[in-house]
């Protein structure tokens, strides 16, 4: 089965998240206990992309020093980028126009060259989009699945989640003190791109009174008539969670640039929240964008053990001939499934969870 591997690389792609350094070990140590070869591929693609733009060549090796005392670890040692997806690569041309190509022979290409038999992808939707395409073009490859939005579908939840929710409540019950003696309202938006996991997540656990998410576009009277009956009720605070991909039920998403080769960034819908609410309810209100603090700093106790078990079985995998394929939790275990199936849609809270029912029971507003 592990039949003409001899050299393994690893590579981390999109948005980083808690967790990262802790997979790289996992497989690294897994990998040179087989007596493979393992390396690092900088800065997603990049480094074989562009080996030219690294004095190290762009892909390094990875031994058993190079991954100690990293597990706790927040970012990559390897780098990361969001930029410059190579399927859809933005080239600009002479006459200033900018033509987009599809990179991704060149990357087969520059693994068969570096000697690489097997790629470890870790990624998110996009990244595993690429490993997707690259095993379709006859690349040994096994994704592990990355994002503190926990928007990846074949898998019951994605590393840095839990550290994401875990800052997230942390920072809510924080605004909470403050918003309770000053008789405000706090607006938090909370990333998560077009899923409110995170939202929904911490904002349960951190007893939020309204959360705003993409999945159920919004009427902010209801979340008005909340805040006010709370306050006749003689509680003059109030806390509301929003996605940054909430929006309006006739409204659309709050973007700040759509640049080519990347997906669009969000974010600044709290601050069109507050001006409503204060329109509506003429209360005192603050907005605070938790924003990249989400995905900065070390992982949790449970997503170093996710990390490392994914790390592990990654390499596991590649062992028994697994291939095309991305590691997935299935409690108790963790089992293999088809990257086309893991990245075909994204996954959005069902409305129907017993993570929303929770919250319906909570008497929390979602806006409608
Ligand atoms: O996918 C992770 C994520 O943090 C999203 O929640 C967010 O929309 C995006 O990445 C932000 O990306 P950037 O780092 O480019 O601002």
């Amino acid at each position: 089965m592990t039949e003409g591997i001899q050299r393994v690389a690893i590579n981390t792609g999109g948005g980083d998240a808690p967790g990262l350094n802790a997979v790289i070990r996992a497989a690294v140590i897994s990998g040179l206990r087989r007596g493979w070869e393992m390396v690092g591929i900088r800065d997603g693609y990049n480094g074989v992309l562009a080996p030219d733009r690294y004095p190290d060549g762009g892909v390094i090796p990875l031994d058993r020093e190079s991954v100690r005392g990293i597990t706790h670890l927040g970012g990559t040692i390897l780098g990361t980028t969001n930029k410059g997806n190579p399927l859809a690569f933005p080239v600009r041309r002479e006459d200033g126009t900018v033509e987009i190509v599809d990179r991704s022979d060149e990357i087969v290409r520059s693994l068969e060259e570096q000697g690489i038999d097997a790629l470890i992808a870790i990624g998110g939707d996009g990244s595993l989009g690429i490993a997707n395409v690259l095993a379709q073009k006859g690349v040994r490859v096994i994704g592990v699945p990355k994002t503190i939005d926990n928007d990846l579908e074949e898998t019951v939840v994605t590393f840095g989640y839990d550290s994401a929710v875990a800052f997230a409540t942390e920072c809510i019950d924080r605004l909470h003190t403050t918003a309770e003696a000053h008789d405000r309202v706090m607006v938090v938006e909370v990333m998560g791109r077009y899923a409110g996991w995170i939202a929904v997540g911490a904002g349960v656990a951190a007893t939020a009174d309204a959360i705003l998410i993409p999945e159920i576009p919004y009427d902010l009277e209801p979340v008005a008539e909340k805040i006010m009956a709370r306050e006749r009720a003689g509680r003059e605070f109030s806390i509301v969670v929003v996605a940054e991909g909430a929006h309006e039920r006739d409204g659309s998403r709050s973007v700040v640039e759509k640049e080519a080769g990347r997906a669009e960034r969000l974010g600044g819908i709290g601050e069109r929240v507050a001006e409503g609410l204060v329109e509506m309810t003429g209360k005192d209100t603050r907005v605070v964008n938790l924003g990249h603090l989400l995905r900065g700093g070390g992982p949790t106790a449970r997503d170093r053990l996710l990390a490392l078990r994914f790390g592990a079985a990654a390499i596991q995998g590649l062992a028994r001939g697994c291939e095309g394929c991305m590691v997935a939790l299935d409690p108790p275990d963790v089992r293999y499934v088809p990257l086309s199936r893991a990245t075909r849609r994204i996954k959005t809270v069902p409305l129907d969870s017993d993570l929303m029912g929770t919250a319906r029971e909570l008497g929390i507003c979602f806006g409608d």
